[in-house]
């Protein structure tokens, strides 16, 4: 039998709608815009209302995903989310999406892989299609970063924003779509990046809540140089695994952390920084969320033309890093007839987040 190849058939995204400008911030807390844009490149992020969760931002990102796909969710086979602020520690995060999307024949997981995540779940899902396991796999990177945020902290809360990504992931026997991929971790770097209780090495209590455990504490300096080395590393190691040199990539989509990072690896691999897409400016750094949105924002842009070969590179808490060589495919012919028109998000936005069950 012949392997099937694994392409990227749908994509779709959903930010909260409330943003909070780095001026809002500066109100309340001893920062400025001027410092906030130029030591990370961050102009506002999104924050989720009282009324939006992981789950429901991850719903509205699969939703316009699947239309994009022209695919009805009873025809999924797999879902992933990969969140590290799911809507409880129990159940999965996933399994409210399959329920709210009404996908009875997939199967559904949660992932957790910090802000690589998303890299993560795109390859254990193209690799279950590469093994002829499953046809259609929704692939989900969902956070409400604000929910562990704690916003008297300048070092953390100017960088953190809300939202979602999707991507549908199909069987094929075409050429393309996903050509390699990468994937690291080293855990001696646990501590840098760590939200230290509500696991079972710290439960929750009231002095954890007191001492403001639950929030995300990071080592700044420490990540921004593992992540400046790691990206570097994560490009040249699948860009060779793909058989390709660098100068055979069009687009790099990186993990929107920090502007400096992108600058700092693009002088490393000696690439203009116009093969980076960045939009951190617009939502800060979502997590798991953030590549999935650029790659939205690159397809609406015009960045990512038809047989485009793209690298998704990421890196985060764990840490962890991950890299996949895409070769981009044109939206489904389907698409460019006249009867296809995306549903508007206000109206999906409404019916999806009363539908997400509270178990
Ligand atoms: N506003 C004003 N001043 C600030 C702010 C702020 N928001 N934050 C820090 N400062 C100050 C510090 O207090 C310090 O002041 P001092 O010199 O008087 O002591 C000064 O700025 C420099 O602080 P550093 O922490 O050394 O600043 P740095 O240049 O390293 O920038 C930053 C900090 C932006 C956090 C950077 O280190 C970074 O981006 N690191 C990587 C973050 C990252 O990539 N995270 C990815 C994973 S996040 C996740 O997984 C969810």
């Amino acid at each position: 039998m012949v392997q099937p190849r694994c392409r990227i058939v749908g994509w779709g995204n959903c930010v909260p709608d409330q943003v909070v400008t780095n001026d809002d911030l500066a109100r309340t807390l001893d920062t400025s815009d001027k410092w906030i844009r130029e030591c990370t490149g961050i102009r506002q992020r999104r924050v989720a209302a009282a009324t939006e969760f992981t789950s429901t931002l991850a719903v509205q990102a699969a939703r316009a995903a699947l239309d994009v796909a022209g695919l009805p969710a009873g025809e999924l086979d797999l879902i992933i989310v990969s969140t590290a602020t799911p809507d409880y520690p129990v159940p999965s995060t996933a399994c409210l999406v399959q329920h709210a999307l009404d996908a009875s024949r997939a199967a559904a997981f949660d992932l957790a892989a910090g802000c690589s995540g998303f890299v993560y779940a795109l390859t254990v899902g193209s690799q279950m299609i590469q093994a002829g396991a499953y046809r259609n796999i929704l692939v989900i990177g969902a956070e409400t970063m604000s929910r562990v945020t704690d916003w008297k902290d300048r070092n953390t809360c100017v960088l953190l924003g809300d939202g979602a990504g999707a991507f549908v992931l199909q069987a094929s026997d075409q050429a393309g779509g996903v050509l390699s991929c990468w994937l690291g971790s080293d855990g001696s770097g646990s501590k840098l990046l760590t939200i230290p209780a509500g696991g079972s090495r710290c439960p929750a209590s009231l002095t954890s809540v007191r001492d403001g455990l639950h929030y995300l504490k990071m080592s700044g300096r420490e990540v921004f140089r593992f992540a400046t080395q790691i990206i570097r590393r994560a490009v040249v190691e699948v860009t060779a695994r793909a058989g390709l040199k660098i100068a055979d990539i069009d687009l790099v989509i990186p993990h929107q952390a920090n502007l400096r990072v992108i600058q700092s690896a693009a002088r490393a691999l000696e690439l203009p920084l116009d093969k980076f897409f960045v939009n951190i400016d617009k939502y800060g750094n979502t997590s798991a969320a953030s590549i999935p949105i650029a790659v939205c924002d690159a397809v609406a842009e015009g960045r990512l033309k038809p047989d485009a070969r793209v690298v998704l590179v990421a890196f985060g808490a764990g840490l962890t890093w991950g890299a996949m060589t895409v070769q981009w495919a044109p939206a489904p012919s389907r698409l460019s007839g006249t009867g296809f028109q995306p549903v508007a998000r206000k109206d999906k936005f409404a019916a999806t987040w009363a539908a997400v069950p509270v178990p």
